[in-house]
């Protein structure tokens, strides 16, 4: 099957240019500068066959389906690198499986993504692998890999770190410095597990809360009868995400400078460890997530009575009352924050959220992006603060190199994955729970309108989305194995 994308302008980190993209199978076979008028009369046969050489002519390209992308961005399939399909968390387990979330993805023009397998304190991280491998399988209508939470760094975990770097494709480790008594690691086994990175090339995935001193704040704030979602946030003070990301850039630097990965990044505090670890050229890298750059601690986790539940997630939103959104936009320009991911963990408000009625914490922490992170982040482009390259730099290209997907993934260049998406920058669209794919009762971005719309989504050259219909299917998603970091400094 080859399909043509035509009249597009393929927008990449270079740069946009009015480009048609030829897709043979699965990849893509070449991309074809758009037709150059010639003088026939200087159109000898000779003329003729340097013209198609030379590339200033049109070759005759025969498709067996052609997607008309007039007028429309032709991008890389998006790649959200922070995804927690069916996690179980806070006593109930994320409402999307790889089956609804994936296909979620799909409609919002993400092809990839990169969920966390878990180990907890007390299990095998080979287990916990191939009991994520067992959601997964069958179920994807994107590609997949996976990084590894790891509960509980002791000597057999630091074996499997190795193990899954050389045999699974499993190349980033996910620490907590966060939630005591679930996923957390103290200093001694994260410069363990750093110091194992050092050495084989991994990445490390850093959640940089102080949970200890968080954990006093919750049960000072509960005593006082302080339960409503707002506490969540005033418990998690931004100061204990800029100190735990301080530490854990020192950790790093102590023991010997693998890469290291800050995810969900919220707070100034934090960006400004991140610029100055950058400045000084250590393989230090952050993402952030749509939460963090629109929604505030006032408005949204605030809002009255149980409403703010559906906010809650860690680290929280941040106040609107000093300028951290704006600094994360300014990250996001400067390559200080290098990637937009979701962190997409939903809880359903029904049954889920509402185990933490009356008791803030035990409100299940996420939110569920994974349908949004594309458009939302068009909106930067669209109000000037980002631009149009940056938008597919942070979206899809920096997220497939950052984590060893390139140039397979994150491109669209002969050879890639076909992996496209054709975006509508006149069309609208407004996001509701009502009409969006994730299996979530409700949507923290209720009643965002939308600048610009998800037009046709391929798959490794399979239309997944297009007008309006979804044509995946689960197992379409392959498991991919992912290299080493290609984004070092
Ligand atoms: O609240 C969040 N972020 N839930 C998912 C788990 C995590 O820490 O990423
Ligand atoms: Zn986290
Ligand atoms: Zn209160
Ligand atoms: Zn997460």
């Amino acid at each position: 099957m080859r399909t043509l994308i035509t009249g597009g302008t393929l927008v990449g980190p270079l740069g946009a240019t009015p480009t048609d993209v030829l897709v043979d199978g699965e990849t893509v076979a070449a991309l074809l500068a758009p037709p150059v008028p010639i003088d026939p009369s200087a159109r000898g046969a000779a003329g003729a066959a340097t013209a198609a050489a030379s590339g200033t002519g049109r070759p005759v390209v025969d498709a067996d389906r052609v997607i008309d992308a007039t007028g429309k961005y032709v991008i890389p399939g998006g790649v959200d690198v922070h995804t927690h399909m069916e996690l179980p968390f806070g006593g109930t387990a994320a409402s999307d499986t790889f089956a609804t979330g994936s296909a979620a993805a799909a409609w919002g023009g993400t092809t990839t993504i990169v969920d966390f397998a878990v180990q907890r304190t007390g299990e095998v991280v080979e287990e916990g692998l191939t009991a994520w491998h067992a959601k997964a399988a069958g179920q994807c209508a994107i590609d997949y890999g996976f990084h590894m939470i790891m509960g509980g760094v002791d000597e057999a975990a630091l074996k499997a770190m190795d193990s899954l770097v050389a045999h699974e494709g499993v190349t980033s480790f996910k620490l907590f410095m966060a939630y005591p008594g679930v996923f957390f690691s103290d200093d001694g086994q994260i410069l363990r597990a750093m110091q194992r990175a050092a050495e084989s090339g991994a990445t490390i995935m850093m959640h940089a809360e102080n949970g200890l001193a968080i954990d006093v704040l919750v049960a000072q704030a509960l005593a006082r009868g302080d339960t409503d979602p707002i506490h969540h946030g005033l418990t998690r003070p931004p100061a204990l995400e800029g100190e735990a990301t301080h530490r854990a850039s020192v950790l790093a630097q102590v023991a010997g400078n693998p890469p290291l990965y800050f995810v969900h990044l919220s707070a100034s505090e934090a960006l400004g460890v991140i610029s100055a670890a950058r400045t000084a050229g250590r393989n230090v890298f952050a993402e952030t997530c749509p939460q963090y750059l629109y929604l505030s601690l006032e408005e949204h986790l605030g809002a009255p009575g149980f409403e703010g539940a559906r906010y809650v997630a860690s680290p929280p939103l941040r106040t609107n009352t000093a300028p951290h959104a704006d600094d994360l936009w300014r990250g996001l320009r400067t390559d200080d924050l290098a990637v937009v991911s979701t962190d997409h963990c939903p809880f359903c408000l029904k049954e889920q959220k509402e185990l933490g009625r009356g008791d803030f914490s035990k409100i299940p922490n996420g939110i569920g992006t994974v349908e949004h992170r594309i458009d939302l982040i068009y909106q930067g482009v669209v109000t000037g603060k980002i631009s149009l390259q940056r938008w597919v730099e942070t979206c899809a290209t920096t997220p497939a190199r950052m984590f060893g997907l390139y140039p397979r993934k994150g491109v669209v260049a002969p050879g890639s994955d076909a992996d496209i998406v054709v975006y509508d920058p006149n069309a609208t669209t407004t996001i509701s729970a009502a009409t969006h794919h994730m299996n979530l009762d409700h949507s923290a971005w209720e009643g965002f309108e939308i600048a610009g719309k998800v037009d046709t989504v391929l798959s490794r050259g399979s239309v997944v989305v297009s007008d309006g219909q979804f044509h995946g299917r689960a197992g379409h998603g392959r498991y991919v194995p992912r290299g080493l970091s290609q984004y070092l400094r």
